[in-house]
């Protein structure tokens, strides 16, 4: 029997691309298990999501300082012998303190390109950018996260959006949901079957 592909999701907000996820492993697009959703947010809509399929669901606040709370964190999370980490619309930077313990392992979606607009808002930032004439397009990555960089490491996967002329920001933000949510399942899925060597991307 194939072994059972373990994944942790981080969450902190919405978690429509957790949604996409838990939808994917639920009609078996994705052969994995989410063994468990973790949000720093209590109120983190997505905790409500996982609930909805019995997934096992944590709040870790941060109550400590950041690097205690990583290597706590760190430890919860590997209670779990997850095979991949999947930062879903996750904000929070993780340090070392939690990276070193999963080397190749902690997966990141951003909504922006390699190097662009990397931290909060990327969507509005690429919009206002769009504005002043500064780029035309811009697009969802999925990368690995080798450590503190934000928003940067080994990408896995990118997808381009186009921007139009009458696009407010909620218009292309649907857009990049739209994207973003088939993007991270099908990166996941080729993860889980093996059709993307992490090793050789991260050397
Ligand atoms: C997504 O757009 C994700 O790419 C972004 O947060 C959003 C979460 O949405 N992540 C980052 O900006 C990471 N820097 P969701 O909660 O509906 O999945």
């Amino acid at each position: 029997m194939a072994k059972e592909v373990r994944l942790i999701v981080l969450i902190s907000g919405n978690g429509s691309n957790l949604q996409a996820l838990l939808s994917a492993c639920d009609t078996g697009q994705i052969s994995a298990n989410i063994l468990g959703v973790l949000s720093n947010r209590s109120e983190a809509y997505g905790l409500r999501r996982a609930e909805k399929y019995n997934i096992p669901t944590i709040v870790f606040h941060r109550l400590t300082n950041r690097a205690d709370y990583d290597e706590d964190l760190g430890n919860l999370v590997a209670t779990f012998k997850p095979d991949w980490i999947i930062l879903a619309g996750w904000m929070h930077i993780l340090s070392m303190k939690f990276l070193e313990k999963f080397p190749n392992k902690v997966v990141n979606l951003h909504p922006a390109l390699p190097g662009q607009f990397p931290g909060t808002k990327a969507i509005e930032r690429a919009y206002t950018a769009y504005q002043q004439g500064q780029i035309e397009q811009t697009g969802i990555m999925v990368h690995l996260v080798p450590d503190e960089g934000v928003d940067d490491g080994p990408v896995l996967a990118t997808q381009t959006v186009p921007i139009l002329p009458d696009d407010s920001v909620a218009s292309l933000a649907e857009r990049m949901h739209q994207t973003e949510h088939a993007l991270l399942v099908e990166t996941v899925r080729k993860l889980v079957v093996g059709e993307i060597d992490v090793k050789a991307l991260s050397n």
